[in-house]
């Protein structure tokens, strides 16, 4: 899967070459989960799987993108965008609701999005925490931007994806997605403010591996259980407002004061606010940890992550929970825990590079003999964000 194949396929569908290239890839997150739209603090970097996008101008007003995965074309116009609907009227394909949404964000935007045709491969698996919608999205972005003429930074880019996955996809997500796949950088990991949108990257260390592991659960029901967790926390803000009058979200409540807050709010509302705290306090406390290449402890905050994500925020399943319990056990495994929303998907594991290898395999034979589920594990590295090949 690389750039080679994205212009092959094109030259197959379309009978001529692209003019050009672009790859986005998708993302693992360290930690910080479910506080993006929280306006907390989150680490997440780029990985080595991405999509690609061949595409050249279209001599018609209409777009014609392939996704080659699906093996199917959706044709359409800025006409049937709001109906989400293709030129001959029939309704877009899911898949298609990505680069569509995207288009109707840059229109939205006063952005130009002339009519392309295009393929699109990738190898991000769907629906497994990796972000491959934001990778699609980012793609587009990008693919747009060279044929509109036009110029967005990569975080602007990021904001008007997150634009068309809240407001035209219809998932109420955070920033995080989008600005890992936009504003990557190679072997770091990047400390975003979500409330600023101030970052900066930070080293990983050498001696550590990534390892991603699927446990080939796809996550069900996603959007609604996402949506839910989100209007937790606002219902939350709503009530705290009685206390703290100015509050506007969660990351201003104080480790400190969490524990005599959750005391007035329903058990619920409780336990998805004091994951939402502690978890901002654990980015706080793991940027020194990075800087110092202390994975020991680094790894620590890592474990308490998934407990709270488990018995507070409530978004792991018994798939996810074995992976993570198999992996600490093994040598060299500083810390394991889901990545991303939850509900299915992956786990990350910081894992001693000497002993990646022997982890892998260790792990997916554990998995397998616990859950009689095939996993898919590998070690992946920190990448670049969305670039033109
Ligand atoms: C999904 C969303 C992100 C973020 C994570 C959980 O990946 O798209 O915005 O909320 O879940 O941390």
């Amino acid at each position: 899967m690389d750039m080679n194949s994205a212009t092959s396929q094109f030259k197959n569908r379309f009978g001529y070459s692209p003019a050009r290239i672009v790859r986005a890839p998708g993302r693992i997150n360290l930690l910080g989960e479910h506080v993006d739209y929280n306006d907390g603090l989150v680490l997440p970097a780029a990985i080595d799987r991405a999509t690609y996008i061949a595409f050249s101008p279209s001599v018609t007003d209409r777009s014609t993108i392939v996704a080659v995965d699906f093996d199917q074309p959706a044709v359409f116009s800025v006409e049937g965008l709001s109906a989400k609907s293709q030129t001959d009227g029939s309704p877009l394909p899911e898949w298609a609701h990505y680069p569509t949404g995207l288009m109707w964000a840059l229109r939205e935007a006063g952005l130009a999005t002339p009519a392309m045709d295009a393929v699109f491969l990738s190898n991000v698996p769907r629906g497994s925490g990796l972000s491959s919608s934001a990778s699609v999205e980012m793609a587009f972005a990008l693919a747009w931007q060279t044929l509109g003429g036009w110029t967005r930074s990569p975080m602007e880019r990021a904001l008007l994806g997150q634009k068309a996955e809240n407001q035209y996809v219809g998932v109420n997500c955070g920033i995080m997605d989008q600005f890992a796949s936009a504003c990557g950088e190679e072997n770091k990991a990047l400390l975003l403010d979500c409330r600023s949108l101030e970052y900066r990257s930070l080293p990983l260390p050498e001696s550590v591996s990534l390892v991603v592991a699927d446990t080939t659960v796809r996550r069900k029901l996603t959007s609604g259980e996402y949506n839910n967790r989100r209007n937790a926390c606002e219902e939350t803000v709503n009530l705290l407002k009685d206390d703290l009058r100015a509050m506007t979200s969660l990351s201003e409540v104080h480790l400190v004061d969490i524990t005599i807050l959750a005391k007035g709010l329903p058990p619920e509302l409780a336990r998805r606010s004091r994951h939402v705290v502690e978890e901002i306090g654990r980015v706080n406390q793991s940027q020194s940890l990075l800087e110092a290449g202390d994975v020991q402890q680094f790894g620590q905050l890592m474990n308490q992550c998934h407990v709270s994500l488990r018995d507070l925020y409530e978004v792991s399943i018994p798939e996810l929970d074995a992976m993570v319990e198999i992996a600490q056990g093994l040598r060299g495994c500083y810390g394991a825990r889901l990545t991303g929303a939850g509900f299915g998907g992956c786990t990350i594991n910081l894992v001693e590079r000497e002993h990646a290898s022997e982890f892998v395999e260790r792990l997916a034979k554990g998995y397998e003999s616990n859950t009689g589920l095939h996993p898919e594990i590998y070690i992946c590295r920190a990448s670049d964000g969305a670039r033109l090949l």
